[in-house]
């Protein structure tokens, strides 16, 4: 049997494929690539047929990424586009080449950035964050502002293309502010008293989108990442003038987060289906809109590795839509119109 993995470039199959292009559909035939790649043909009994070969692509992806790519779900809508402009010989070899490609490699990062919704803005659920501004983080300020150390840490898991971490960051300056800890600057910039060490990790599976998030400049249009902001809050941001983007009436501007916001964040890969957590005893844990995408065992999974990354009286914050099924691990803290989750001790 050819190995066909040395032939497919899958970087470039799955960027097209993203791009939805009629064009490459139309001239990607079996045997070759648009670009005149030659494709090597599948071992016969690779796969059966289209069904099975869905369902093998579904039990591959969920293995690797927890993401649930079933029919009916909305990762599973985008497979199926994918599949859609793949004749069948050519869908095989593309499940032959990502099982033997590590999940790390340019296929897996173009898949992963096709079956993974991004949405996401400044300030998103604002009842949740005034919420864990006055439960968690006003208490944790006047908790600790009499340390000589003061260590602040947060994870934001699956943050996507930053907003929320930078929001994160936001509010625990303005905690801080409102303890006296942290001032304005007369002449632009943050100053927080030298006691306090505060890092915001935000991480993701997906690369492209936390490339993104480190560059921390955002496209300002109607419904976009600052649809709800507050006003107050505009100042930690800087209009971006630049000849990409010239500012004409009409034109889309771009806005950049301060760089003292900036330098208490920071972004790395993770793969919620890692075992191990990327910190630990952290004082604050989001994962919102996450877990709805991932497999129930990834769900559960994912809650056990929360419940470690915590540090004692952690905090979760879970998109509105997500029930951990574990009350020996959490317990639930009501607010007006939301919900956190308290880490409970093992075995309490
Ligand atoms: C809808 S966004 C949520 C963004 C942000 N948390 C929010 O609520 O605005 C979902 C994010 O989960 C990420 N994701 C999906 N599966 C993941 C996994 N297995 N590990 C880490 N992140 C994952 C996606 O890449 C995507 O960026």
């Amino acid at each position: 049997m050819t190995e066909p993995t040395s032939v497919v470039d899958l970087n470039a199959l799955s960027a097209r494929l993203r791009q939805d292009d009629r064009e490459f559909r139309r001239t990607f035939v079996l045997g070759r690539l648009a670009d005149e790649r030659p494709v090597v043909a599948p071992a016969p009994t690779a796969v059966a047929d289209g069904g099975e070969l869905r369902a093998r692509l579904v039990t591959l992806i969920e293995g690797r990424t927890g993401i649930d790519t079933s029919p009916g779900c909305s990762s599973g809508d985008r497979l199926d586009r994918l599949l859609a402009a793949l004749p069948g010989a050519a869908a095989s070899v593309w499940l032959l080449a990502l099982d033997a490609e590590s999940t790390d490699g340019p296929g897996w990062e173009a898949l992963i950035a096709s079956l993974t919704v991004q949405e996401t803005y400044f300030f998103r659920d604002p009842d949740q964050l005034a919420f864990l501004r006055g439960q968690v983080l006003a208490k944790l300020v006047a908790a600790r502002r009499h340390e000589q150390v003061a260590r602040l840490l947060c994870w934001c898991a699956g943050c996507a293309t930053g907003e929320e971490v930078y929001s994160l960051a936001i509010l625990i300056v303005e905690a801080l502010r409102e303890a006296g800890e942290a001032k304005f600057r007369p002449g632009g910039g943050i100053a927080i008293h030298p006691r306090w060490r505060i890092s915001v990790l935000g991480t993701d599976i997906d690369r492209a989108a936390l490339r993104q998030a480190q560059a921390a400049t955002y496209l300002d249009f109607a419904m976009g990442p600052f649809r709800s902001l507050p006003g107050a809050l505009a100042g930690y941001f800087e209009t971006v003038t630049d000849n990409l983007l010239p500012h004409r009436p009409g034109r889309l501007s771009r806005r950049m987060v301060c760089p003292d916001i900036r330098a208490l964040c920071r972004f790395m890969p993770f793969n919620l289906t890692q075992p191990e957590p990327p910190v630990l005893d952290s004082d604050l844990i989001l994962c919102r809109n996450v877990l709805i995408y991932l497999s129930n065992r990834v769900r559960n999974d994912a809650q056990a590795l929360f419940h470690r990354a915590l540090g004692r009286d952690g905090y979760l914050a879970l998109g509105p839509t997500d029930n951990p099924k574990a009350p020996d691990r959490f317990q639930q803290v009501w607010g007006p119109d939301t919900v956190l989750y308290r880490k409970r001790p093992r075995g309490a």
